[in-house]
């Protein structure tokens, strides 16, 4: 092998630059002579032929930075025939003998596509969202769900002085692990996710209940994913119109609404916190610190042994191959199990 690229696509993840150094110096060890590029934001330095020669000075301690050195984007290599030509084209311009690209469900798809098109691509699963189904976790959620629960332990003193109701609007799409996780960690009083229905006047109702028993204040963690009831009676919008190149919408915009209905339904003051883009900033946790590093070091060996087509994942404690296909097959959501014992000490 003389030349492998890696890339980074998709919503930046805490851990992403760890993957990057795990399979950079796992590879060297085997074959110090080959060289390996940084294709620059995600599959557009593919089909651009952007990139950069990765040295042993540029990976050193980039598992501490959050981020990736390589920039990413959601380009989707797969958007029309003919980014798919100038995809095949680059690739073998480029002269790759392998192609690891990190990414989540959209990253990894397109990846699966080009492995079935006959590139040697192998995967790293991410996303602060933990929705891929293949893994038990991926790197960045344990980071984001740290950033949002010391959000919330710090919220409730605010709360608490002004007598307030706080609705803190947490990311994860249509996912509500790191919702789940934070609002029970930093000990919300209630806990909206995208795998339930709530009824909007149920919301109200407990928050005026909380009042009636004495309590000052009301913590309320919502996802920006969640699914209000609102009896059609409001015009709640959650999403943009606007998709992106893998059509997702943004979300964004429950918890101003939410604040706002609470308010004027209840009369209690009400305040809203959007945490956006924090959660996925900084430094990972030394989890996600290891989490990435083993996924490097596992989708390094994939490549020496040509194992092309497949991804590494976490199953327990052990780091496993898997095809890259399953990555992408069904979104994974909280279970009902978890969400239903982790709410009983509400
Ligand atoms: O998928 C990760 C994520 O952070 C989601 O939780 C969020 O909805 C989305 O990305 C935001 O994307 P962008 O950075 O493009 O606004």
């Amino acid at each position: 092998m003389k030349r492998i690229g890696i890339l980074t696509g998709g919503g930046d993840a805490p851990g992403l630059n760890g993957v990057i150094k795990g399979a950079y110096l796992r590879i060297k060890k085997d074959l110090p002579d080959v060289e390996i590029i940084g294709l620059l934001e995600g599959w557009r330095g593919l089909i651009e032929k952007k990139y950069i020669i990765l040295k042993d000075d540029d990976v050193k301690e980039i598992h501490k930075e959050g981020g990736t050195i390589l920039g990413s984007s959601r380009t989707n290599p797969y958007k029309n025939e003919d980014t798919v030509k100038k995809t095949h084209q680059s690739f073998k311009e480029l002269e790759l003998d392998a192609l690891i690209a990190i990414g989540g469900e959209d990253t990894l798809g397109a990846a699966n596509k080009l492995a079935k098109d006959g590139f040697p691509v192998v995967g790293a699963p991410k996303t602060i969202d933990n929705d891929l189904n293949v893994t038990d976790y991926t790197f960045g959620f344990n980071t984001a769900v740290n950033i949002a629960m010391e959000a919330i332990d710090r919220l409730h003193t605010t709360a608490k002085s002004h007598r307030r109701v706080m609705v803190v609007e947490i990311m994860g799409r249509h996912a509500g692990w790191i919702t789940l996780w934070s609002g029970i960690a930093g000990g919300a009083h209630m806990v909206l996710l995208p795998e339930e229905v709530t009824k909007i006047t149920e919301v109200a109702e407990f928050v005026k209940k909380r009042k009636e028993k004495g309590e000052l204040y009301t913590m309320i963690a919502v996802s920006e994913g969640a699914i209000l009831d609102t009896g059609g009676a409001s015009n709640f919008v959650f999403e943009e119109a606007k998709t992106d190149e893998f059509g997702h919408v943004r979300l964004g915009g429950i918890a101003k609404q939410l604040a706002k209905y609470i308010e004027e339904t209840t009369g209690i003051e009400s305040r809203y916190v959007v945490l956006g883009h924090i959660q996925r900033g900084g430094s990972p946790t030394a989890f996600d610190r290891i989490l990435s590093l083993r996924f490097g070091i596992n989708v390094g060996e994939l490549v020496l042994k040509k194992e092309w087509g497949k991804m590494v994942a976490l199953r327990g404690t052990e780091i496993v191959a898997v095809p890259l296909e399953e990555a992408v097959q069904e979104l994974k959501v909280v279970p009902q199990k978890l969400i239903k014992e982790l709410k009983s000490i509400l």
